[in-house]
Formats: C-alpha cells, structure tokens, sequence
C-alpha cells in the first residue's frame, strides 16, 4: 500500500524543550506509527479500533496535561490552544468513518493528516507555549 509514507518517529526537531510534554509526544507519535502499522498489515476493524481508541485515550491526556499547566501559568492563549486541541477528536471520529465505510486509502490519509496535524501543532502552537513556560522556569 503506497498512499501514505512510513508515518516517521519523534526527532529531536520536535522538541518543544519541555521533558514531560517531549515524552507525552514520542508516545503519541508511537501509537499513530504502531496504527499505521496494523492498518498496512490489515488487521481485523475491531482491532484497529482498539488501537485507534488508544490513540485518542492518549491524546486526550496529553492535552489535559498541557491544559492543566497552561492554566496554572496563567498562559494568555490557553483557551485557543484548548481549541485546537479539539480538532484532533474530529479527525479521529473522521478516520473512524472512512474505515466503517471501507476505504482504506481514504483512512489512510486522514491518519496521515493526524500526524501532520499534530507535527503542525508542536511547532505552530505548542512551541509559543512552552517558550513561555520555559521563561518562567518550566522545562
Ligand atoms: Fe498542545
Ligand atoms: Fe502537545
């Protein structure tokens, strides 16, 4: 299946400079290679649903992670941030869809979309974050 390239692991380039969030995004990034990898294997949809939950149980984690230290700094842009974050759930209700109806190369690109939502969303948003957490003693 040649729709969408090996979806890559966290590089150093993706650090935001923050150790817990640095760690909450290679385990995310983990999850979307490890479905993926279940998806070019063809692997039963009751499964790949299991794996996409993981994915969306994770992610909404992270995301209370970061909401919950935003609002403890007192982040001006917390509740834009929030936002974006919810779009990520609409993704994955997407990939669901395509995958119900049976198209695997539509699912496929939404999970490439996923990942370069959440590549886009670490450098656009997460990184002015955590450069403000940074100048005041969080890293
Ligand atoms: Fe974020
Ligand atoms: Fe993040």
């Amino acid at each position: 299946m040649n729709v969408i390239d090996e979806i890559p692991f966290w590089t150093d380039a993706d650090s935001v400079h923050v150790k817990l969030f640095d760690l909450q995004h290679q385990h995310l990034f983990k999850l979307l290679h490890r479905l993926e990898t279940e998806m070019r294997e063809g692997r039963a949809r009751d499964r790949l649903y299991q794996f996409l939950a993981d994915v969306a149980d994770y992610a909404a984690e992270h995301f209370a992670t970061e909401e919950a230290v935003m609002r403890a700094y007192e982040y001006p842009f917390r509740e834009l941030h929030a936002q974006e974050h919810r779009k990520l759930a609409s993704m994955i209700a997407r990939f669901r869809d395509q995958e119900a109806a049976g198209d695997p190369a539509a699912s496929l690109s939404v999970l490439r979309g996923m990942r370069e939502w959440i590549s886009g969303h670490l450098q656009v948003t997460d990184r002015p974050c955590t450069e403000f957490l940074n100048a005041r003693g969080f890293r």
